[in-house]
């Protein structure tokens, strides 16, 4: 008999502490470092266009740093080396989380022609006052120039759930110190920041969301991930979002596979949705929550005109408005319907509510197949933390599965634990053991589920006190709410258990797979020969190619 891993690590915290990492509000802010000093740095945009100047913002208890700039794909590439920048300490607003930081401009440069598109990495290092290295990272994409790419993929970083996610400066749409008592989420958030620790880049050791360890009967769950991140000075929401824990994954994958593959951000959805014109498949990747309503409008045409949209992706679950030029990011969310000025005019169609509120009239399934309503959590804390860790396969005969010999009722991913830590599911029904979407559904026609696991909305089990529970049952009885006009245990009960996905249909004249959930990535990062399988089958057909 194999032993069963250790229980949960401690990481040296105390009960107290775990507590705390869990339920508290702990965030990266100016002066947190105390007398070692600090640096930080945010850009003017997320994303640039070959040929554009990047300017960036820092601000130093140093009076000067040395900026190491790489490419962050399959290989780390040198691509530039700032020496003696001159920066100072710069006064940031208190609510910077909500309004930017405002800091003067302290360098730019122009992007040389010869950079390819990717995610680019910025490492700062200056002296702290104990004259040891103080150092911050940052980070930006370069989207390739507008044209055809034949062959090539297109992969949009999830920028607006990093954004959402950002927990510098205090204020992000979980957490927050805005309203008059300092205890608010923030319903608009400014990309004028500095991202927040572990966004850029993370030790290989560090938790991800999904439990890992084997647990003994009437084990409490705990959340490593959140105890991880407050043992070591990361970001309380490093494991949720950000390049590191998701989109890097992807993109290093791709490209060590032979892949061409460029990058861009959601804003490009928005503002320049010419660039998805010259490809043939756009890739969508890891925790992909925020989105506004012209972003979907542009995968939409995508598909119409005959593009492949590839998403390994969960929890679509929100709409967001920009503003500003993109610089700000609103979203009421749970406090939509009471507070967003939206609802006081005519046109309820852009709520900053769940995709399925009726009054917006847009479920998400109408862009990817799957609701996020209809989904949520699984494989952690209160939410089937002994549950299925790969996808339950129904329909092993479909093309994504061609040499997988994956059977009916294999597990897709267990090995890697793909499935997990939000989901995006469908109702559905069985017939002769084959799940089918209901008509009321909102599914597109002729969609196929190719498989099928459990969710479930709320943290429950006895063992786990409320003290203990992250998130409990708000989550359920929001979507309780807007389904069903009230937060009712009635209604909690039609939505507190759900499912999670892989579907595929066809849509105009193009085509869409969506496997949904967070942690398709891991598959990729821990060379699950069977998820990188299912990987190539579908960018291949994408790509019309045989890989
Ligand atoms: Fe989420």
């Amino acid at each position: 008999m194999t032993m069963a891993r250790d229980l949960f690590p401690d990481f040296g915290l105390t009960q107290a502490q775990r507590r705390e990492a869990v339920r508290g509000h702990y965030y990266e802010y100016p002066g947190m470092d105390g007398e070692r000093g600090e640096i930080w740095c945010y850009s003017n945009r997320f994303s640039y266009h070959p040929g554009d100047e990047v300017t960036l913002f820092i601000s130093s208890t140093a009076s000067t740093c040395d900026i190491e700039i790489v490419r962050d794909g399959a290989s780390e590439e040198h691509a530039l080396s700032l020496c003696g920048i001159a920066t100072s300490w710069q006064e940031t607003p208190d609510q910077c989380s909500v309004e930017g930081c405002g800091w003067q401009p302290s360098h730019s440069f122009r992007i040389p022609a010869d950079w390819t598109s990717g995610a680019y990495r910025l490492t700062l290092t200056a002296q702290g006052r104990d004259g040891q290295p103080i150092t911050s990272h940052h980070l930006f994409i370069l989207c390739p120039a507008v044209g055809a790419k034949p062959g090539r993929i297109l992969q949009i970083a999830a920028t607006g759930t990093w954004t959402a996610y950002n927990t510098w400066g205090g204020s992000n749409h979980y957490q927050g110190i805005a309203g008059a008592n300092r205890d608010q989420y923030a319903t608009r958030i400014s990309t004028q920041r500095p991202w927040c620790r572990g966004f850029v880049v993370l030790p290989q050791d560090a938790p991800r969301v999904p439990v890992e360890v084997s647990l003994p009967p009437g084990t409490v769950p705990r959340y490593p991930h959140m105890e991880w991140a407050y043992a070591t000075g990361h970001s309380k929401k490093y494991a949720s979002s950000g390049w590191a824990s998701y989109d890097s994954h992807f993109f290093r994958w791709a490209e060590s596979a032979g892949y061409g593959i460029d990058l861009a951000s959601q804003h490009e959805l928005q503002f320049h949705p010419e660039l998805l014109d010259g490809y043939d498949c756009v890739v969508f990747v890891g925790h992909d929550e925020y989105w506004t309503w012209e972003m979907r409008d542009t995968v939409d045409r995508f598909v119409e005109r005959g593009g492949f949209a590839a998403r390994f992706a969960g929890n679509f679950m929100w709409q967001t408005r920009l503003e500003d030029d993109g610089r700000a990011q609103v979203c009421y969310k749970y406090r939509a319907r009471a507070e967003d000025p939206i609802y006081q005019t005519e046109d309820l169609t852009r709520a900053t509510n769940s995709w399925e509120a009726p009054e917006i009239g847009r479920p998400g399934a109408m862009t990817f197949g799957l609701n996020s309503t209809n989904g949520v959590y699984a494989g952690w804390g209160g939410c089937s933390p002994r549950g299925a860790r790969g996808f339950p396969i129904c329909r092993p005969e479909h093309w994504a599965f061609a040499g997988t010999g994956l059977f009916y009722g294999d597990l897709l991913g267990a090995e890697s634990h793909i499935y997990g830590y939000e989901v995006d599911g469908l109702e559905y029904e069985i017939r002769y053991g084959r799940p089918y979407p209901t008509a009321t559904s909102g599914a597109p026609a002729g969609l196929e589920i190719l498989a099928l696991g459990m969710a479930s909305s709320v943290e429950e089990n006895d063992v786990l006190a409320p003290e203990d529970r992250f998130f409990g049952d708000e989550d359920g009885r929001f979507i309780a709410e807007t389904l069903y006009g009230e937060a009712s245990d009635e209604n909690l009960e039609k939505v507190r258990y759900s499912n999670g996905m892989i579907v595929s249909f066809r849509k105009g004249e193009g085509e869409v797979f969506h496997a949904g959930t967070c942690e398709w990535v891991a598959g990729l990062l821990r060379s699950d020969a069977m998820v990188e399988k299912v990987t190539h089958n579908v960018l291949s057909r994408a790509l019309g190619s045989s890989n």
